[in-house]
């Protein structure tokens, strides 16, 4: 059994190359630790990197191995992490900007890929996008294809590839596009132009990150024939719900976003849905089933079934759970383990209607900023909340269209991985999905946020005292205002201002 790869998931993997793109970013970081930690007879894993602020690609992996999420593997088989080797590339450039001698290197050792980089901005340029999502996967795709030894190609989409359906089954859907000839546009178009005919060439996708990496799925349909894929769709990944360490995250993507916001007192308003279900994966169960889902299909050949495996790594059914209660959570929570400095007692209210949002941004967000931003400039320091409450509003006007809307991501196939592992797997592969709790995961997910994103620590003493103090600030202030409001409304008598507008207006209307 132990060496059977059909039957045990690390004796697949055993003895294997692995090739990796986007291994330092949430995800990618996430699977090259699991893989090492659950699979320890891994021959090697290469990594795609790219030289990013000054940094090299050495330098990148070194620092991207301090990351506390490799705490666990550092302590217990820290031998494990010379495993990893940094292969230099981009892949916005053509070929995945290889050199040619790793690119060789590649192609004779390597044979599973997990095809998981992408620029995941929302507001990218359509040549960009085009590039780095969707050329990039043909560019993996025609690697793979020299590699001697693939057996398997896995490709990370997302479930929001299909926006334009209520209901997104686990198969491939038909592109109105051809991705040649718009990977043709891309590189021949100038970029100006190219900007012009976005919103033409999207249709009715949301924005270019959606729309290059549903492309890209078409590009890997395309190379089926001949190469072993995957396309593995994760829906809103978030922090881990266990393994390595519990509540791990490294961007503010997604609740935990919602949660420090929130709880910074700096998120007083939110433009969404209140009633729709988000649909949430824990990052280590996502990475579990893409595993999973690899080793499948790596175990059947291609000459044998050449159909492409599809997965919606979707929550769905196994807990639903809508924003409104997101929201009331996230008070609960952050009244039990307060953030440090908040700026103002933390309460979030949900609107789905745009003219409401706005009134509220400007009465709850802008104003107040602008107030405290006053305050620090007084006091010599520099101004910040106004530019922090501008990238709120930018991130929730991009977000929107995926707050106001809801989806059924069927995930089926999804469950079926897990339901179908036998125990030997299930130890570290196994996810129980239909215990889990909710409630306590979040409470994980904000101290994750509170330890991983903002440094801050478990000490909460001052933390509360300073919450207090905010409670005390916002109920004296909340006071004073409707005093305000009841002086000008007897006093002044602004209800016979009121009344003659009132009756002003309805003799002029009749
Ligand atoms: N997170 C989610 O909720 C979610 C949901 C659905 C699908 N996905 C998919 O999952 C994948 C990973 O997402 P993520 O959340 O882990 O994103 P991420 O943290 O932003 O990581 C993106 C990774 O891609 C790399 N990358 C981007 N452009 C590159 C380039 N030109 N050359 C080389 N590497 C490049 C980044 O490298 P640098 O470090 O150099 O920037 C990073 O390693 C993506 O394909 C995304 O579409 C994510």
């Amino acid at each position: 059994m132990e060496n059977n790869a059909d039957m045990y998931v690390p004796a697949f993997y055993a003895g294997r190359s692995i090739f990796i793109t986007g291994a330092t970013g949430f995800l990618g970081k996430v699977l090259i630790e699991k893989l090492l930690r659950s699979c320890p007879d891994i021959a090697e894993i290469f990594v795609l990197i790219r030289e990013k602020k000054g940094l090299s690609v050495r330098e990148r992996l070194k620092k991207m191995l301090d990351n506390k999420l490799f705490d666990v593997l550092r302590n217990e088989q820290s031998s494990s992490l010379n495993k990893i080797i940094p292969i230099t590339g981009n892949v916005a450039a053509e070929n995945l900007g290889l050199l040619p001698a790793e690119e060789q290197m590649l192609i004779e050792r390597v044979s599973v890929i997990f095809h998981v980089a992408a620029s995941v901005r929302f507001d990218e340029s359509l040549k960009d996008a085009i590039f780095n999502n969707t050329r990039s996967t043909r560019d993996v795709c025609i690697l793979a294809q020299r590699m001697k030894k693939i057996v398997v190609l896995l490709h990370i989409s997302s479930t929001y590839t299909q926006t334009d359906k209520p209901i997104v089954e686990e198969t491939l859907y038909p592109s109105v596009f051809d991705w040649r000839k718009v990977i043709k546009v891309a590189e021949s178009v100038d970029e100006h132009i190219l900007r012009i005919f976005t919103a033409k060439y999207l249709g009715t996708m949301p924005n270019t990150y959606t729309f290059s990496k549903r492309l890209a799925e078409q590009v890997i349909s395309d190379y089926s024939d001949s190469l072993p894929c995957v396309i593995f769709r994760p829906s809103i990944v978030i922090a881990t719900i266990d393994e390595p360490i519990k509540g791990w995250i490294d961007n503010f993507n997604g609740p935990v976003g919602l949660f420090i916001g929130g709880g910074k007192g700096i998120l007083r308003v939110v433009l969404s849905d209140p009633c729709a279900s988000c649909d949430f994966m824990p990052v280590d169960v996502a990475i579990k089933a893409t595993l999973l889902a690899a080793w499948k299909r790596g175990i059947k050949t291609i000459a044998e079934d050449k159909t492409i495996d599809v997965y919606n790594c979707a929550s769905n059914d196994i807990k639903k759970i809508d924003l409104r209660n997101i929201v009331q959570m996230a008070f609960e929570i952050s009244e039990k383990i307060p953030l440090e400095g908040i700026i103002w007692k933390p309460q979030t209210m949900i609107t789905n209607n745009r003219f409401n949002y706005f009134c509220w941004v400007l009465l709850l967000h802008i104003l107040p900023a602008l107030f405290l931003d006053g305050i620090l400039k007084l006091c010599g320091s520099r101004p910040m909340l106004l530019r922090l409450q501008r990238k709120v509003f930018v991130t929730n006007n991009a977000l929107s269209y995926f707050l106001l809307n809801e989806w059924t991501f069927n995930n089926d196939k999804l469950k079926l991985l897990f339901d179908d592992l036998s125990a030997d797997n299930s130890r570290d592969f196994g996810y129980n999905y239909r215990y889990i709790d909710i409630y306590d995961y979040f409470k994980n997910g904000l101290i994750g946020g509170k330890i991983y994103l903002l440094n801050e620590s478990m000490d909460l003493e001052a933390a509360r005292a300073h919450r207090k103090r905010m409670n005390w600030l916002d109920t004296i202030i909340k006071t004073l205002f409707f005093m305000v409001i009841l002086w000008m409304l007897y006093y002044k008598n602004i209800f016979s201002y009121v009344t003659e507008i009132l009756y002003y207006l309805s003799a002029n209307i009749r």
